[in-house]
């Protein structure tokens, strides 16, 4: 990766009587930053920032969101058009390399996945030792970090045919171990990969099909599939990618750091919202309910939020949860499901929407308010649904990891804090406690 932020001006900060010139460094879009990495060394000071509300954490050149605008752009192509015209694995080559494959090159990588889809077989050992009540992310995060004792050669981070190798297995392998873990939790027994099929196509014969009959399913739903893989797979530097970017800035191997990737989106305020929010959306069970709940998510005193609802960065609508919306509708009208939780899903968005608190706090249904109601109108239990994001970010937290260990200003992440604790003292003897 080749910097190519430059500097447009100069921050003046004064402290006391002294001042200081900070560069105004700018991307090709966005927001400047105040480059401060100068500013201790200079200054005594650090910046305070916890949560990174106005932090950049590094230059990238992968994803760009507007949060105003709702606009959500991978190596600069708008994400509805690549939910309408692309495929998962187009997007993943074009997440890696930063262009999209031609015939040859896409021919070549979509072969390089399909040859790595298969597991160790003893990575199946693994599964057997996790009760069959574990939740799939439990199975998922152990089974990943393990690969790190298959994969040896892959851990070489400095050796681009190593990290090229690391990525490809991690590309190929999570549905596999995806759908492992949803057939091991429901007492079936493991379906192999096809590679006579496509990649969603794939991951739907792994995760449905039973040794005893055909599996049949419609391009409706693989299409539906692969849709949603696209609008999961990255989205800047949010916590789980954070995660995987400081985990590997200090040389772990690529296995141990997308494995903390998954710790990271299981929390219920990021990756695990879908699940939550199906959750929430069968609690509330029926439209008139819905007002009794957006007053719970308006009252202080109660800690209920509406999940799947804000965001971040979107500060006007998510644009991933407007092709979902439609994805939702098209499953549904394919499988011929009267899906009552969708119509609560929809009555609460609109009341949602006209509400003072929820326009005055700028909250907007994000990517995790649609994608249950398709996950579950699909098949999938909700224990699966934090299973699927990380199965489709795991092309955003590859390419975002390995755009990190080719940029040449990277250096081990490692911020520093303000201290509020007790001030140095001595030790007191027991006898005088
Ligand atoms: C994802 O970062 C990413 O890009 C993440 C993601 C990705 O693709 O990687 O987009 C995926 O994680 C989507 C978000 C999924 N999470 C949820 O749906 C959980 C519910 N939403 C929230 O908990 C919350 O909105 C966050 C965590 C998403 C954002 O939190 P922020 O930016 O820290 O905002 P905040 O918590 O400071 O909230 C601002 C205000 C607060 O009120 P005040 O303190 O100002 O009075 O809005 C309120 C909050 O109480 N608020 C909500 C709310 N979300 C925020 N009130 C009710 N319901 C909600 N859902």
């Amino acid at each position: 990766m080749e910097n190519k932020i430059t500097q447009t001006g100069t921050a003046k900060v004064t402290i006391g009587d002294q001042s200081y010139d900070l560069p105004i460094m700018k991307g090709s879009m966005g927001a400047p930053g105040i480059d401060v990495r100068a500013l201790h060394k200079h200054s005594g000071h650090f910046t305070f920032d916890p949560g990174y509300t106005s932090t950049c954490s590094t230059e990238s050149q992968i994803t760009f969101i507007d949060g105003q605008k709702g606009q959500l752009l991978h190596r600069g192509y708008p994400i509805e058009q690549l939910a309408d015209k692309s495929t998962f694995l187009e997007v993943a080559y074009l997440m890696i390399h930063g262009e999209l494959p031609n015939a040859a090159q896409n021919t070549k990588f979509t072969r390089t996945i399909t040859e790595h889809t298969m597991l160790h077989d003893q990575v199946e050992q693994f599964f057997h030792g996790f009760r069959r009540d574990s939740h799939p992310m439990a199975m998922m995060c152990g089974t990943v970090g393990a690969l790190s004792g298959f994969y040896h050669d892959d851990t070489h981070t400095t050796v681009n045919e190593a990290r090229d190798m690391a990525m490809h297995r991690l590309i190929a392998k999570m549905p596999t171990i995806a759908a492992r873990c949803y057939k091991y939790s429901i007492g079936q027994p493991h379906v192999y990969p096809n590679n006579e099929l496509s990649y969603a196509e794939n991951f739907l014969h792994m995760c449905f099909s039973v040794p005893a009959e055909k599996y049949k399913v419609s391009k409706t739903i693989v299409d539906a599939m692969d849709k949603i893989f696209i609008l999961h797979a990255d989205h800047e530097q949010n916590a789980s990618t954070s995660t995987v970017r400081l985990a590997g800035s200090s040389g772990a191997n690529p296995y141990a750091c997308i494995a903390a990737g998954i710790a990271c989106l299981w929390g219920p305020s990021h990756g695990g919202a879908n699940e939550a929010c199906l959750n929430m959306l069968r609690e509330i069970g029926t439209v008139d309910r819905i007002p009794e709940y957006i007053a719970r998510a308006k009252d202080k005193q109660d800690p209920f939020r509406l999940m799947g609802f804000g965001h971040r960065v979107y500060k006007n609508f998510d644009p991933r949860s407007r092709v979902l919306q439609k994805v939702a509708h098209n499953v549904l009208e394919e499988l011929d499901l009267d899906n009552p939780i969708l119509e609560v899903a929809k009555e609460l968005e609109k009341i949602a929407l006209e509400d003072e608190y929820f326009i005055s706090k700028k909250l907007y249904p994000n990517v995790d308010f649609y994608s249950g109601i398709v996950l579950s109108a699909l098949g999938f239990p909700t224990s699966m649904f934090t299973v699927l994001f990380a199965l489709a970010r795991t092309v955003g937290w590859i390419s975002q990891w390995n755009e990190m260990l080719e940029d040449p200003s990277q250096r081990i992440g490692r911020p520093r804090q303000l201290y509020s604790g007790a001030v140095a003292r001595d030790y007191m003897d027991l006898s005088k406690r």
